[in-house]
């Protein structure tokens, strides 16, 4: 683990960033971030400029400066530029959540914009989007990233938020690898290998299924492992999974499952991206203050609608 330092641990602000609170703004800048006890309040949100993450980052700005962080640069400046053009405190930080020293470098730009409250953690790639290691490497080693540097930065009243999926809750039992997952905090690097291994077993068409299942029962699971450490910290942390949500990844995935599952929602339509916003923003809020440790499933009823031989069917392509 590198959870090292504390909240206390921030490098001081330079003062040139500093928000006065009940300062006067001029028109043309974007509306102050919250300040607590005279520091800047910060929220990151990873996948920033994707459906999910965009439509929660404006949320979260109404009460914390905005780092909004993307692998995309071209789409993270057009979403910043949407977010200070509706008067959000927004800056825009390229990461690839795969790779541990950008993830580094995002958390200590936000630390030294302010004092890091809350992150929600959306960035993520669907079973269309790559092979098995591609998906396990951003999906499941990228959330190991974040949420170790999140651990790094969380102080009293700190929320982290990852987003899993439906997916995570459709694995067997007998299929979750749970000695991969334990292997996690220690040896990241095996961790991935054999959960690739894992993801690779079955047939070639359902390889990048199972990746994508694997990682999102992973973050359900890793965000329970660790909700003790951030206890600890007077921290939470917890995962929240989406059923089917029309955002480019949703309507991606749309001919390969998300749109049959939907036929089992209660509600029978794709979630809008606030509908999920709403919820992610809640929970990385101070109102859940004894919300942690757990997933939400945010599915619009369609677990409830499943019986075991529709899961099946589905599993199948049916
Ligand atoms: N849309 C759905 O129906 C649905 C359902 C279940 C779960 N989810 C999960 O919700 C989260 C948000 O999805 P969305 O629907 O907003 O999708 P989206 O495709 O609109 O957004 C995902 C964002 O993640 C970014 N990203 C991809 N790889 C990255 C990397 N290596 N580093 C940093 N950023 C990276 C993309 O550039 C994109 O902007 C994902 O984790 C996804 O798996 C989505």
């Amino acid at each position: 683990m590198t959870a090292s330092s504390d909240q206390s641990a921030h490098p001081a602000q330079p003062a040139s960033t500093l928000t006065p609170a009940g300062a006067p703004t001029p028109a043309s800048t974007p509306t102050p971030a919250a300040t607590d006890a005279g520091r800047t309040t910060v929220a990151v949100v990873t996948g920033g400029a994707g459906g999910m993450g965009a439509a929660t980052a404006r949320i979260l700005g109404r009460e914390h400066r905005v780092i909004l962080s993307d692998v995309h640069q071209e789409h993270l400046d057009q979403a910043v530029k949407e977010l200070q053009g509706a008067g959000i405190d927004a800056e825009g930080v390229v990461c690839d959540i795969a790779d541990r020293a950008s993830v580094d470098a995002l958390f200590g730009r936000a630390r030294a914009a302010g004092r890091v409250m809350a992150v929600v953690h959306a960035a993520g790639v669907s079973p269309s989007m790559g092979s098995a290691e591609t998906i396990v490497r951003i999906n499941a080693l990228g959330t190991i990233h974040i949420t170790q540097a999140a651990l790094a930065a969380a102080g009293e009243g700190f929320a982290l938020v990852n987003v899993a999926s439906i997916a995570g809750h459709m694995v067997p039992r007998l299929l979750v690898p749970t000695r991969a997952y334990a292997l996690a905090d220690t040896d990241p690097a095996a961790f991935t290998r054999k959960l690739v291994a894992a993801a690779n077993r079955g047939p070639k068409a359902g390889r990048a299924g199972s990746a994508y299942s694997l990682s999102k029962n992973f973050v359900i699971w890793y965000s329970r492992h660790l909700a003790g450490a951030f206890g600890a910290r007077g921290a939470r942390v917890l995962s929240v999974s989406p059923g089917s949500f029309d955002t480019t990844m949703g309507r991606l995935e749309e001919a390969s499952g998300a749109g049959k599952l939907v036929e089992y929602a209660a509600l029978r339509r794709f979630g809008t991206p606030t509908e999920i916003a709403e919820l992610l923003a809640f929970c990385a809020s101070g109102k859940p203050g004894y919300l942690t440790g757990t997933d939400i499933l945010c599915d619009g009823g369609t677990r409830a609608g499943l019986t075991l031989r529709s899961m099946i069917a589905l599993a199948r392509g049916q």
